[in-house]
């Protein structure tokens, strides 16, 4: 059996059941592989199943709002994948009547469709020859060939985008193109690969010479930048009620439209174990409300950065005006939020006789 064979026959066997394995409408390909990319099956799953319930049509979603999207996505990370999705449902929605168009040229000029999304779409849902380039794809494919270049260089990834064509399954590219990712995702997975259960054990090259380790190369990573963030977590009570200020983030990078707490940035000096409260005196001038305390550090893993946050609580007795969103407190997991701020929130009761 040839390498296309083979893989068809394993994935045909071995496929996991996910809820949009059988459908070829494009717009739920198109859900779940925006899902999907950065974001393991177990944990994309039921966000999928999520976003299918509320928007179950293209229209559904465009005419969301994105408070609501970015919500419903919290948890996910990479957000602004979230406000893409709703920007090219209102473009599919408005000039496109709802419909998805069905070529690759026209898929990747939609916003956040890249070369892999168009390629599954394409694959998938209109059985086109276009084969994806993904990372489980990549691992796979290098170890199994012995391609030892690194995967980042755009040359490498060119090179295997071109012994995939030659091999795709020109009757069945979406099955081909999904058999090649499940089995970078659940057999020839980054460590501890599962060789001796793998069906392609016999012709691979990494496996003969005991490269699984150095396959896929990768280049030397850019070193991981520390960030010591300070977060100011007001509470306001007025007439009986409790509320918080929250802070809604403006600026274009991952949190954008995301809130957040004011806060400022610097690393502790060496004799402190917290910032003084006079220095947040500045993000809320000319009001100074009572400090309350301080919470342990949080530590939160980005791709390229080390956030280590504190969270100030301080406390105002009566309604107080600042330039932040006042919220009431019992509102407050209506609000999309980084996973950081979750984190703090879940494990924060707020509410306490002051
Ligand atoms: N990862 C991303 N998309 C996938 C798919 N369609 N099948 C398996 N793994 C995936």
């Amino acid at each position: 059996m040839n390498f296309t064979a083979k893989l068809l026959s394993w994935y045909s066997d071995n496929k996991r059941e996910l809820p949009f394995r059988g459908t070829k409408d494009p717009y739920l390909i198109w859900l779940s592989e925006i899902i999907l990319q950065q974001t393991r099956v177990e944990q994309g799953t039921p966000y999928y199943e999520k976003f299918v319930a509320a928007y179950p049509t293209v229209k559904h979603l465009a005419a969301a709002d994105e408070h609501s999207v970015l919500k419903l996505w919290q948890g996910l990370g990479y957000y602004s994948r979230a406000r893409n999705l709703l920007s090219t449902a209102r473009t599919i929605a408005n000039d496109h009547d709802g419909v998805f168009p069905g070529s690759y040229a026209d898929l990747v000029k939609l916003k956040g469709i890249g070369d892999y999304t168009a390629a599954a779409i394409a694959s998938i849902c209109f059985g086109l020859p276009y084969p994806v380039v993904d990372g489980n794809v990549l691992r796979f494919f290098s170890r199994h060939f012995g391609i030892t270049d690194s995967i980042d260089h755009p040359e490498t990834k060119r090179k295997i985008h071109g012994l995939l064509l030659d091999r795709i399954d020109r009757g069945n590219p979406g099955d081909f193109n999904q058999a090649m990712m499940e089995i970078g995702a659940t057999v020839c997975t980054p460590a501890n690969p599962k060789c001796f259960q793998c069906v392609f054990v016999k012709s691979c090259i990494a496996f003969k010479n005991k490269t699984t380790d150095k396959i896929p190369a990768r280049n030397t990573k850019a070193p991981v930048q520390n960030r010591y963030i300070h977060y100011l977590v007001m509470t306001v009570s007025d007439q009986g009620k409790e509320f918080i200020f929250l802070n809604k983030r403006t600026g274009k990078d991952i949190w954008e439209n995301l809130y957040d707490f004011p806060s400022l940035e610097r690393p502790l000096k060496k004799n402190e174990n917290q910032v003084p409260e006079h220095e947040f005196h500045a993000l809320i001038n000319p009001v100074v409300p009572k400090f309350l305390d301080v919470s342990g550090q949080y530590i939160h893993l980005l791709t390229h950065q080390k956030i280590h946050a504190r969270f100030y609580r301080f406390h105002f007795e009566k309604k107080t005006d600042l330039p932040y969103t006042l919220v009431p407190l019992g509102e407050i997991s209506e609000y999309p939020v980084p996973k950081l701020i979750e984190r703090y929130l879940s494990r924060t009761i707020l509410k306490t006789t002051y």
